[in-house]
């Protein structure tokens, strides 16, 4: 009942009355009111006028309900849970026994690649795990991973670039980092865990990273869990019948903060040109010789 009226508040243009609510509920006004009351605890500015009714003033919440409400909307197969402050959602979703999306605000102990840290403070940025169950071998990670790099970056806007293996870019700094982790049983997925982290406002590592906000991005965290999960949700089932990038290949070269670029590979004494990913998600670079990266870290020749 109380989505319902959130929903219906959600999607007026103007005031709705209580009268309306009721009748169209089928509920009485004192119980219409009792939502309205607990939604104003839950931090929702509803604002109400005698005579007209009510009207929700920010529609860019983002908290338990809001994400039921998502959920429900799109038809996502996945049980939804939000925390204000967590250590790692990856973490908790490796708790999670059935398909998930956990979403936090803030991270006490947020992981990057490679055993890094990932800053996620309140306010900075939005903090998700997806959680899957696919029946697939474990090697199609890579290509899980740029497929959701696709989805992040399409979701966040035309502006935003992929970087092999698993960032993306806005202009020349890191908006957003994806970490996929995987527990596997008898040489085939148990659980695939897709964490992204995508920074919202000012960061403090200003020199390689920057925010939707600082761009000029007018886009709301509930805004891009919508679109992200729609991209995703749109792409997956296709996958599963065919697990690899051949439908999306084309796109992803073309969102590719690399492609044609000169780059360099950790720990490998050569430098070449990026020439794209293959279906498995593999980097191709053309140096002396040729590499095909899983994963590694490449950086741009001559940047910081
Ligand atoms: C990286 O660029 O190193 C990957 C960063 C991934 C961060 C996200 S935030 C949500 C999820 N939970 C974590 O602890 N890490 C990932």
């Amino acid at each position: 009942m109380r989505l319902t009226i959130l929903q219906r508040l959600k999607s007026a243009s103007d005031y709705i009355s209580g009268q309306q609510l009721s009748r169209e509920l089928q509920v009485s006004r004192a119980a219409i009111n009792k939502h309205i009351m607990a939604l104003r605890d839950m931090g929702y500015q509803i604002e109400s006028i005698t005579n007209r009714g009510y009207r929700l003033q920010d529609k860019q919440m983002i908290n338990q309900l809001e994400l039921e409400l998502l959920v429900r909307a799109g038809g996502y197969p996945v049980t939804p849970v939000f925390y204000e402050t967590i250590d790692s959602t990856n973490r908790a979703a490796k708790q999670m026994a059935q398909h998930g999306l956990i979403v936090a605000l803030e991270q006490t102990h947020g992981k990057g690649r490679r055993g890094r840290d990932w800053i996620s403070a309140k306010g900075q940025g939005l903090y998700v795990s997806l959680v899957l169950m696919p029946q697939l071998p474990p090697e199609v990670i890579s290509a899980i991973t740029q497929l959701a790099g696709l989805c992040v970056a399409k979701a966040i806007g035309p502006e935003a670039r992929i970087k092999w293996p698993n960032d993306v870019y806005i202009k020349d700094k890191k908006a957003s980092g994806i970490l996929t982790e995987l527990i596997t049983q008898a040489d085939l997925i148990e659980k695939l865990i897709i964490g992204i982290g995508v920074n919202f406002n000012p960061v403090n590592d200003m020199d390689t990273a920057t925010s939707l906000a600082e761009q000029g991005k007018d886009l709301s965290m509930i805004e891009f869990l919508d679109q992200f999960l729609k991209l995703w949700f749109q792409a997956y089932p296709q996958f599963l019948e065919q697990p690899d990038l051949s439908y999306w290949l084309e796109e992803i070269n073309q969102r590719s903060l690399l492609q044609n670029k000169s780059v360099q590979i950790s720990g490998i004494d050569d430098v070449g040109t990026f020439l794209g990913i293959d279906a498995q998600g593999h980097a191709i670079i053309e140096g002396e010789s040729r590499h095909m990266l899983s994963y590694g870290e490449i950086s741009l020749k001559g940047w910081k």
